[in-house]
């Protein structure tokens, strides 16, 4: 049976299907592993057998906008609802406070466009006020405003006073023309703290953009339980547009990044960025779609739109940013664009219909690939403020197109291939799913099964056809149906690094492979999948013990896998392993994977004649308990322990500790 047909976990708007094949499997592996893990092995590396180098780009991070990934997540932006599109009639965390005998309101109103793309603004209304008495709007952001001392937030936003004509439309109450400056200040939610605050020039009848700076003090307390609060001590209405409150972010980029979150992507040396999904590109309906050109250019022109996770996106986070995200990260962009089906079953069927989409994803390249003065998009790009054309190799045609039950893929898939390959030949194409109407270069692979399925399934790729496309797994976790948390254990973990081996032993033909999903805010209510690989709130973040497991993966490749066997390769023995070498340091990596509640013995034989420094270090990455996890709490429960052994050779046993992934660096010269 193909290996896709058995291994690929189908999903639907998020929900995950294990064919019955692979549940079956599963459970067999459960019952199948506990007697027979307690057997000793031996681990034979064959020094001067065949290797398997492995590609530029082995390893990368998957993204896309879910669990507030961006907005509330990587994104720097503090406010929610900046552009009040977030909800048609609610202005969505915004709230009014009106001291007593102070009569004022606050409303979302469609009169006063900043731009045709950005047609809502909040109009407050203020009718009765007293001297030093004030009105405010205030902002909850996600999940909480973070505030630290000693640090500088730019503040930003649009407004206007009201105008005399208006002002003759309304009826009783008659509110005065609006001509006074708006305060500005980062307060905790019970106001008793007043962190930092700012005040605006007089207000005008036409739009104005208001730029601040609010700098906290040295002897604040982190927290979170905060808000930002715009004010009013005057009788009249002002509007407020694209309201903005950006921290230091990774790299000063403006409109950039959170820089705890980046440090952890950085952390972990990835090669590439596989974006913008995931069912993100393809969102639910076909006006949800990722539609590049509504997120680029001046957020001013960024509508944002109905993300398929069950929250608006911004786009602040757009097209142009996850290029600089990857400059910043060195990583290479893995560019998915929309293939004309959505989540809801909407294909764009191949032919005519089609064309604006494919047309569409031409432009997409152009704008990133195009010369700055030849090509229309490369000049758009300048304009946006990236006169460099980036490198781009690889295009992914999709998302999980297995789902449109139309089998429309094939159709799609040539149509857009045909194209793409026409205009930019050096292009490496990848499909969702295998296809026959044209040769893919690579093909996109997703698993979501359990930790021991991922054990079992150690030999997975060994046997696949090295003349078909290679292989990109695209999408990967091993998760605990109902059971994971918002991050993963352990366990899952272990999971990880079993598959991660498989992976190695096959990298002539796997170039790519990436975890998912990679971000979740843990707040109550923000995320919608589990697990993920980094966790956050507000305030702090934390990594996972699959991060650790990959951090170590990633620091201890080399480039090439060698040659290994063990002496228990059957699925009911077998302790996943996997072998490289750094051929410039002369170094070994021996990966191995104990998820049993038990030690294990391995003797490493290296050969006889092999010469092997005594000293070695061993990274042992493990808990007594396979549900320990990380968290905001404690963050460092599960992490690596480094030490030295003086006993190696090219001879030599080790005992693993139960529920454990330890890599042994050996040195043989
Ligand atoms: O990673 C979460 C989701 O799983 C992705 O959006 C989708 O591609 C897959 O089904």
């Amino acid at each position: 049976m193909n290996h896709r047909s058995i291994a690929l976990l189908f999903t639907l708007c998020g929900v995950p299907l294990l064919t019955t094949l692979q549940a079956r499997e599963s459970s067999v592996a459960a019952k199948a592993a506990p007697n027979a893990l307690f057997e000793a092995l031996r681990l034979t590396i064959d020094l001067k057998g065949p290797t398997k180098p492995f590609g530029p780009q082995f390893s990368g991070l998957m993204t896309e906008e879910i669990n507030h990934s961006y907005d509330g997540g990587l994104y720097g932006e503090l406010i929610r609802n900046r552009a009040f599109r977030d909800n048609e009639t609610n202005a969505e965390a915004w709230s009014l406070s009106v001291p007593s005998n102070v009569v004022a309101t606050m409303a979302l109103t469609d009169k006063f466009e900043l731009t045709d793309k950005l047609p809502k603004s909040l109009d407050v209304v203020i009718d009765k006020i007293s001297k030093n008495q004030s009105v405010s709007v205030s902002n909850e952001g996600f999940y909480g405003i973070p505030v630290k001392p000693d640090t500088e937030y730019k503040v930003s936003f649009y407004a206007k006073g009201n105008n005399a004509w208006e002002k003759k439309k309304k009826e009783d109450p008659d509110p005065v023309t609006f001509r006074e400056p708006l305060s500005v200040s980062l307060q905790s939610n019970d106001g008793s703290k007043v962190y930092a605050s700012a005040k605006t020039a007089p207000l005008t009848g036409n739009w104005q953009k208001f730029e601040l700076t609010l700098k906290t003090g040295s002897e604040i307390t982190p927290s979170k339980e905060n808000k930002f609060v715009i004010s009013a001590s005057a009788p009249g209405a002002f509007r407020l547009s694209l309201v903005s409150l950006f921290p230091p972010t990774y790299k000063n980029r403006p409109n950039g990044n959170r820089i705890d979150l980046m440090e952890k992507m950085a952390g972990l040396h990835p090669q590439f960025l596989r974006f913008p999904g995931g069912n993100f590109v393809e969102g639910d309906n076909l006006c949800d779609r990722y539609d590049w050109k509504e997120t680029r250019g001046p957020l001013e022109f960024r509508p944002g739109h109905a993300g398929c996770w069950k929250y608006h996106s911004s786009d602040g986070l757009g097209l142009l940013e996850f290029m600089e995200w990857c400059e910043d990260l060195g990583m290479q962009p893995v560019l998915a664009v929309y293939a004309g089906y959505s989540l809801r079953q909407q294909p764009v069927l191949a032919g005519p219909l089609l064309e604006p989409y494919v047309q569409d994803a031409l432009d997409e390249i152009e704008y990133l690939t195009g010369d700055a003065k030849t090509t229309h998009w490369g000049a758009i790009r300048a304009k946006d403020g990236h006169p460099e054309p980036f490198r781009l190799k690889y295009i992914e045609v999709g998302n999980e197109d297995t789902f449109d039950r139309g089998k429309s893929y094939d159709a799609r898939y040539a149509q857009f291939h045909d194209a793409i390959k026409s205009k930019y030949p050096d292009l490496q194409l990848i499909a969702t799913i295998p296809v026959t109407s044209r040769k893919p270069d690579v093909v996109d692979d997703h698993y979501y099964p359990a930790p021991e399925w991922f054990v079992k399934e150690f030999h997975h790729y060994d046997k696949t056809d090295r003349n078909g496309p290679k292989i990109f797994v695209g999408e990967w976790a091993s998760r605990v149906k109902h059971v994971s948390a918002q991050t993963p254990n352990l366990g899952e973990a272990l999971g990880d690094a079993a598959w991660m081996c498989a992976m190695e032993r096959n990298a002539d033909l796997i170039i790519m492979q990436c975890y998912a999903p990679l971000l979740v805010n843990v707040s109550a209510g923000a995320s919608q999948w589990s697990p993920n690989l980094i966790g956050y709130d507000a305030l702090n973040s934390f990594v996972s013990p699959s991060w650790h497991a990959q951090q170590l993966f990633n620091t201890h490749r080399g480039d090439e896998v060698l040659t290994a066997t063990t002496d228990k390769e059957d699925p009911a023995n077998l302790l996943p392993y996997s072998v490289t070498r750094d051929k410039e340091k002369g170094l070994i990596h021996i990966k191995l994977v104990n998820i049993a509640p038990t030690t294990r013995k391995v003797t490493i034989d290296l050969g006889k004649e092999t010469k092997v420094n005594p000293n070695a270090e061993v990274v042992i990455l493990g808990d007594k308990d396979p549900k320990a996890l990380n968290t905001i709490e404690k963050p460092e429960a599960v992490k690596p322990v480094t030490k030295t052994i003086s006993d190696a050779s090219s001879d030599f046993s080790i005992t693993l500790e139960p529920s454990s992934l330890t890599i042994v660096t050996l040195k043989t010269r």
